[in-house]
């Protein structure tokens, strides 16, 4: 199968969301981006300390762009048009490799080997106790101390139904970051005709061991320089949530979401209720139950859409995950400068991690993230954008 390439000054002129590039190096008429200049192309992103070359890889449809970096699989930015055709990058990032290398909370990132958190560090397989790094209060966080967002992944340019697609991958050795098994894992991401952001995971180990995969994009459908996603309004195909204790693990128990602020089951603005979440930050950072879930389903169903007022930006959300963490930038403090040098703030961004519930190694009854060998895990979401 061949991959249309696109030229370089035609994929520029794309990321940047007009044609005035174009226009203004050949003083020809801004045209709109043809829907058949679907591709992909491949950039350095700079070096490693240690001299490991990190590449960013440019997708496209035409209409949105993605870019992805082989350091940490992270979505560095995501185009897309907003009611009048005026493309704008959605997601939280920086302009430069050194940002990422800086640290930062997960910034559009393959986030694993478990998303989200894990009690103590501690869980057990067939009796056998595994200890993780302990990165996040008492609990271990999204994978560890050097989870999946900061590990360099193997490239391939390939397509995926037809449409432009790169396929990350890893060993991630046995042992690494105290899990079990050597665990082979597969990300691919692709650019749909539908204009969506599909992201495809598989692995397989030759230990049991456990497992959760996702994605940590954090979304502003305005533009990050434009404020909070307060006035976003959501909908989420979820009746019931994950109950916490105050450090954000599950008591085991579900929660009904009605008569409650976080009821999204009708479509409603982020900020309607987010003063009446207790604790601190404050703010949602919920799992919640996906309606309709089916274990071992190789096919998204809805699961959230989100619709910003301003631009008439929308996303929804397909995912073949049990559950989905509602996250509001809560403990973005303005520390953390990103791209042009917008500080980020508190509510600068949503993010929707389709997942499955954290702290499942500890919960017998919440659907199994356990993987044995001779099984292969999949996970797919889909991220499709649109106006209204
Ligand atoms: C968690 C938050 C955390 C954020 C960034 C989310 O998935 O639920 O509690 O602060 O990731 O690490």
């Amino acid at each position: 199968m061949t991959r249309p390439r696109l030229s370089a000054l035609a994929l520029m002129a794309m990321c940047l969301g007009m044609a005035s590039l174009a226009r203004t190096t050949q003083a020809a008429p801004p045209k709109p981006v043809a829907t058949d200049s679907q591709g992909i192309q491949k950039m350095n992103f700079g070096k490693l300390a240690d001299g490991t070359p990190i590449e960013l890889y440019t997708l496209t449809n035409g209409k949105i762009t993605a870019k992805i970096t082989t350091y940490g699989g992270i979505v560095t930015e995501l185009h897309t048009p907003d009611r009048d055709g005026k493309t704008a990058d959605i997601v939280l990032g920086f302009d430069s490799l050194e940002g990422y290398l800086a640290g930062h909370p997960y910034f559009g990132a393959i986030t694993g080997r478990f998303a989200n958190r894990i009690a103590k560090g501690k869980f057990s397989i067939d009796g056998k106790e595994y200890s993780l790094a302990v990165n996040n209060g008492p609990n271990s966080l999204h994978g560890g101390l050097k989870g999946f967002d900061k590990q360099v992944w193997k490239a391939e340019e390939t397509t995926v139904d037809g449409s432009p697609a790169l396929k990350l991958s890893r060993i991630s050795p046995d042992g690494e970051e105290g899990y079990p098994g050597n665990l082979s894992v597969t990300v691919t991401y692709s650019i749909t005709p539908e204009n969506a952001l599909k992201i495809d995971y598989t692995a397989t180990t030759d230990k049991p061991t456990v497992l959760n995969l996702t994605n940590h994009s954090y979304f502003n459908l305005s533009g990050p320089a434009s404020g909070t996603i307060l006035d976003h309004e959501l909908t989420l195909a979820a009746d019931q949530y994950t109950l916490v204790d105050e450090n954000f693990i599950p008591t085991g128990k579900l929660g009904s979401v009605t008569g409650t602020p976080v009821d999204f089951t009708k479509a409603k603005a982020i900020g309607a209720h987010i003063g009446q979440i207790a604790g601190e930050p404050g703010g949602y950072d919920h799992n919640f139950v996906v309606r309709g879930a089916e274990a071992g389903s190789k096919k998204p169903i809805f699961t959230a859409k989100v619709k910003d007022p301003k631009s008439g930006r929308t996303m929804t959300v397909l995912t073949t995950e049990p559950g989905v963490q509602f996250y509001t930038g809560n403990f973005l403090d303005g520390t953390v400068k990103g791209k042009g040098g917008v500080v980020y703030k508190k509510n600068q961004a949503f993010c929707l991690e389709t997942q499955h519930y954290p702290d499942s190694p500890n919960h017998a009854d919440f659907p199994t993230t356990r993987l044995n060998p001779g099984q292969t895990y999949t996970q797919t979401t889909v991220y499709q954008f649109g106006v209204e």
